[in-house]
C-alpha cells in the first residue's frame, strides 16, 4: 500500500472563490498524487488550474469541521501563489500538477512539490485527534457503511476521545458524532 498524508486542499476556481478540504494525498516516488471521487469542487478546480495547497494541520476541528458544512476557516496568503493557505497551517506545499491518469469515478492528479513553508512547531501526537480523523473518514463514507459497523466504530474511537481529548477534539468529535445520529436516525426510519 502506498504512503498516505491527510492533509486539508486549499484550491481556487477560475472565478476566485476558494475551496477547502480534507484529502489523503499518495505518495508516489518523488510525486504526490490527488485522487478526488468524481463530481469535487476539489476536481473541477485541480483540473482547472493545475494547483493546490496541501496544508498540513493537526487541528482537528477543521477536519470534522469541513465534514460537516464548517468550511469557513481563516487562510493567509502564500507567496507566489494565487491559491491562499490555511492560517492553522503547521506547514504547507504548493502541488503543480505534473499529468493526470484520467477515470470515470476518481481521476489521479501526479504533482510535483513547486513551494513549500514552515509555519508553526508541531507539538506532539494525540489519540484524540489520531480518533477524529478516523471519525471524519468515516463520516464521509456513512452511505457506504452498514449500521451495526459504524455503531462499533464509534463506540471504539469514543474510548481515545474520552481518555485524551482537548475542549477543541471534543468539539470535533461532537459535530461529527451529530453526522453520525442524524445518518442512524434516518437509516432507522426508511426501515
Ligand atoms: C481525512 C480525509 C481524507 C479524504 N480523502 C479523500 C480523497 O482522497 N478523495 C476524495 O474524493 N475524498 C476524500 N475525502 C472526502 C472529501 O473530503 C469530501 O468528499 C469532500 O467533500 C470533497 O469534495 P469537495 O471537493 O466537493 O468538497 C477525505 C475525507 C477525509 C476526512
Amino acid at each position: 500500500m502506498p504512503y498516505i498524508r491527510e492533509t486539508i486542499l486549499t484550491t481556487r476556481s477560475p472565478d476566485g472563490a476558494v475551496h477547502i478540504a480534507p484529502l489523503g494525498i499518495i505518495q508516489e516516488g518523488e510525486h504526490w498524487v490527488i485522487a478526488p471521487f468524481r463530481p469535487s469542487t476539489t476536481l473541477a478546480n485541480v483540473e482547472a488550474t493545475g494547483i493546490a495547497i496541501v496544508n498540513y494541520t493537526d487541528e482537528a476541528k477543521i477536519f470534522a469541521g469541513c465534514l460537516t458544512g464548517r468550511k469557513d476557516w481563516p487562510l493567509a496568503p502564500v507567496p507566489g501563489c494565487d491559491v491562499p493557505r490555511l492560517e492553522a497551517a503547521l506547514a504547507h506545499d504548493v502541488l503543480e500538477v505534473v499529468s493526470v491518469k484520467e477515470d470515470e469515478t476518481r481521476p489521479r492528479f501526479s504533482c510535483r512539490v513547486a513551494a513549500s513553508g514552515q509555519h508553526r512547531p508541531f507539538q506532539g501526537m494525540n489519540r484524540a485527534k489520531a480518533a477524529v480523523l478516523e471519525a471524519a473518514i468515516l463520516v464521509s463514507r456513512l452511505k457506504m457503511l452498514p449500521p451495526d459497523k459504524i455503531e462499533d466504530e464509534i463506540a471504539y474511537l469514543k474510548i481515545a476521545i474520552d481518555k485524551t481529548a482537548g475542549p477543541d477534539e471534543e468539539q470535533a468529535w461532537y459535530w461529527l458524532l451529530e453526522s453520525v445520529i442524524a445518518h442512524l436516525a434516518e437509516v432507522e426510519a426508511g426501515r
